[in-house]
């Protein structure tokens, strides 16, 4: 069965971005002429599954994320980790049927990406991830630099966003979130409930901006 059900994404953007080595916030720095922040909030608009946006930005650049994105999104402050700016994001999402958790730092994710996580939440997951095969094979490490293992490749994933989530399912992961808790991304978060996490195709597009060479490799596939 289809639930509809509203669909609001947050877009954590508040970030400082110091493995880019860009002047300013990582979100704000642009893409052939475009801020992160903006593009990622216009891929998710133009999927046409996504009711509302907010979009989560450090204190001081409130009023210039305002201007940067569409009338209609809201736009609030972050913390200073992850996990605070998306709390933040939730508190502002209160009238959320489905979460979308979708980092600025991806700014080039297909609307279809975004089309395939709402589709299973709407067939009735609770929790959707994009997941990608890794091509490099992974190893753990102690703080000596020893490897102390090498988990099976083809069992192993690298996960994008933006994730899916029913709304009361990631509510119910953050408040029962530890403080101080340390979490790379929101399903780790849910996984901790026990509850079933589902994987679906990512994209390779939907790449994280993280170093200076994945901001070359942006521009140049935006042509700027
Ligand atoms: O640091 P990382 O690349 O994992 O950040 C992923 C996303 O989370 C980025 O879009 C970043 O702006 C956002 N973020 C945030 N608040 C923080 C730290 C990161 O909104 N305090």
């Amino acid at each position: 069965m289809q639930v509809r059900g509203r669909v609001v994404a947050l877009v954590p953007a508040a970030g400082r971005g110091t493995r880019l080595g860009e002047a300013q916030p990582k979100a704000f720095v642009e893409i052939a002429g475009c801020p992160m922040v903006s593009i990622a909030v216009e891929g998710l608009l133009s999927s046409g599954v996504v009711d509302r946006v907010v979009v989560v930005v450090p204190s001081e650049l409130l009023a210039r994320a305002a201007d940067l994105v569409p009338e209609q999104v809201q736009v609030v402050a972050g913390g200073a980790e992850r996990i605070d700016s998306v709390r933040a994001g939730m508190d502002a999402a209160s009238d959320a049927d489905f979460v979308l958790v979708h980092d600025a730092a991806r700014a080039l994710t297909p609307p279809s990406l975004v089309s395939r996580v709402v589709s299973e939440l709407q067939a009735g997951r609770s929790a959707v991830v994009p997941a990608l095969p890794v091509a490099d094979t992974i190893k753990t490490v102690d703080d000596a630099g020893d490897v102390t293992g090498t988990p099976d490749r083809a069992q192993l994933r690298a996960i994008q966003t933006p994730q899916g989530f029913a709304a009361d399912l990631l509510r119910r992961a953050y408040a029962a979130a530890p403080a101080g808790a340390f979490a790379t991304d929101d399903a780790g978060l849910v996984e901790r409930l026990g509850e079933r996490v589902h994987t679906v195709p990512g994209d390779p597009l939907a790449f994280k901006i993280t170093t200076p060479l994945d901001l070359r490799l942006a521009r140049s596939l935006a042509g700027g």
